[in-house]
């Protein structure tokens, strides 16, 4: 077994608030997270897949392949958009880097189908100092 990892970047707009509390609350909870006007961030996400080495290629999955499904169903509807307005797949949910991750690996999980190697990570990186790994729903 072996993982590869592929780094793609995207730039985009969030705040975190939850619409039934005060601004006060929000801003308490939240801190300059909650921003009414928005603020945004320079995402980096690393998407780790596992797999056998094929032995006529030398690949676990072309890259190629595994860059052009995180762009057309992650990356592309992220990348210079509002992650609490515009991304379908975080419609109703917290635009936390946390909830973000999940949703990301959950899409790319989906999307990935059946294929030759299995989702292992995902990390996204929000800024310099903060970042989240997800590696899905881990037995107990
Ligand atoms: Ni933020």
């Amino acid at each position: 077994m072996i993982y590869i990892t592929r780094r793609e970047q995207f730039n985009a707009a969030h705040k975190l608030f939850r619409e039934e509390w005060s601004d006060e609350k929000n801003m308490e909870v939240f801190g300059k997270c909650s921003n009414p006007n928005w603020h945004g961030h320079n995402y980096e996400l690393f998407v780790t897949v596992k797999g056998e080495i094929n032995p006529e290629t030398g690949f676990v999955i072309d890259l190629k392949t595994l860059k052009d499904i995180i762009r057309r169903y992650i990356t592309d509807k992220l990348d210079h958009k509002n992650v609490n307005l515009d991304v379908d797949f975080m419609k109703g949910k917290m635009a936390s880097t946390e909830v973000l991750a999940v949703e990301i690996f959950n899409e790319l999980k989906t999307h990935l189908g059946e294929r030759e190697v299995t989702l292992h990570k995902v990390k996204l990186v929000e800024t310099e100092n903060n970042f989240v790994e997800y590696y899905g729903e881990q037995p107990d």
